[in-house]
């Protein structure tokens, strides 16, 4: 699942829904279509039966994201107070979160404890100190590092303790009277091999028996994270042959262990489409370059932050293929879509179509040179 996808051609019905929809709310646009977006709740439910399913919001925090998947039954992983205050908006309740940020200020957790939340993460000793005032309110998952190179995004290094600082965190807590929910890690978001959560998960599992044994108490949650991948290059993902090792290692857990997930990429990704325009051409030596009203400090921010390349689509698919770039809208260099492709020739007004762009696309995108970024508009 590496490379990029460019589609020439598509059918007319496609192009003219497209179209229109430019013509309606302008270029360009974040298409979010929410029965996609359920589609993927539901199967994300059906390949992890025995998982609570917490939305990671960081992915895409816009509000009917939030409502759809709440009205679903969803619940949410918080990290910061203004995601807290996106919640409280929509009237969701804060006890359908889990606060998952490691590293907290004080201000943070007493956010998060008026939003409602009372599970905590954190993965070390200070971090623990800092609870200590609120322990009658609260429970905390231990995260724990589990390294992967099978992921395009590491989240084990600046986060989590090492799987043998447990049992001794553990006792800790215990010593301060704060209570410890159970385990959390995060393998790594795009994790492309099941084999990481599964062998995270069976270790867990040790670390649960270990610690229930010499704290004589039991812990009762395993959290395994987010990182399920999507398919970038559109070429077919066996849900059920990534999730079967998943679901097996989960059966190595102690009986009274409960499971929560927590997902971005994979409910939110596939559920948004990118539009934007050819707003202006230039021959520069052997190359044709485009100039869109999107780029990389708008919506395919994430091909920077995220190493990501969303499969793009053209409908202009007669002439002779010319070498071509296609470039963002900012003064910056550095704002370029895609180098070196062989595209017919395209003109101002056509449009390229960027799908797969909900998962960390609007999340980082900035108003650089005081443009407004992409209008999201929810079908
Ligand atoms: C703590 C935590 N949970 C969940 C997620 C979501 O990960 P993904 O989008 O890979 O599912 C992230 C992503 O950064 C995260 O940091």
């Amino acid at each position: 699942m590496s490379g990029r996808v460019i589609r020439i051609g598509g059918s007319e019905q496609e192009h003219a829904r497209y179209q229109a929809l430019v013509a309606q709310h302008g270029s360009p646009l974040l298409i979010l279509d929410r029965a996609e977006l359920l589609r993927r709740y539901r199967l994300l439910q059906d390949q992890l039966p025995d998982a609570d399913i917490y939305y990671a919001i960081k992915a895409f925090a816009h509000p009917a994201v939030l409502e759809a998947l709440g009205r679903a039954g969803a619940h949410f992983d918080v990290a910061s107070a203004g995601e807290i205050g996106l919640l409280q908006e929509l009237k969701i309740s804060g006890r359908r979160t889990i606060h998952t940020h490691p590293i907290k200020k004080d201000a943070d957790i007493r956010a998060a404890l008026r939003g409602g939340s009372t599970t905590f993460v954190v993965d070390n000793i200070d971090e623990l100190g800092k609870l200590i005032p609120y322990k009658q309110r609260i429970g905390l998952l231990l995260r724990v590092s589990f390294r992967s190179d099978t992921a395009k995004v590491d989240l084990s290094r600046k986060f989590g303790c090492a799987p043998e600082q447990v049992p001794e965190l553990v006792h800790q807590a215990a010593t301060l009277g704060v209570h410890v929910r159970g385990l959390s890690f995060h393998v790594g978001s795009q994790s492309l091999s099941p084999t990481t959560h599964a062998e995270a998960i069976r270790r867990c599992a040790e670390l649960i028996r270990e610690t229930e044994e010499q704290e004589g108490r039991p812990l009762d949650v395993l959290d395994i994270g987010g990182g399920f991948p999507v398919d970038y290059t559109m070429s077919g993902f066996d849900a059920d042959a990534y999730f079967r090792p998943i679901r097996e290692a989960l059966g190595s857990l102690p009986e009274h262990i409960s499971v929560i997930a927590e997902p971005g990429r994979f409910l939110i990704a596939p559920a948004v489409t990118g539009i934007c325009t050819v707003t202006g051409k230039a021959r520069r030596g052997d190359y044709l370059w485009y100039y869109l009203d999107d780029g990389i400090y708008g919506s395919y921010s994430g091909q920077l932050f995220d190493h990501t390349l969303y499969p793009l689509q053209i409908f202009r698919d007669q002439g002779e293929r010319r070498q071509s770039i296609l470039a963002g809208p900012t003064c910056d260099s550095i704002d370029i879509i895609a180098e070196d492709v062989e595209l017919p020739e395209l003109e101002d007004g056509d449009l390229l179509i960027g799908h797969m762009m909900g998962a960390y696309t609007q999340a980082t995108s900035t108003h650089f040179n005081s443009l407004e970024g992409a209008k999201v508009i929810v079908i």
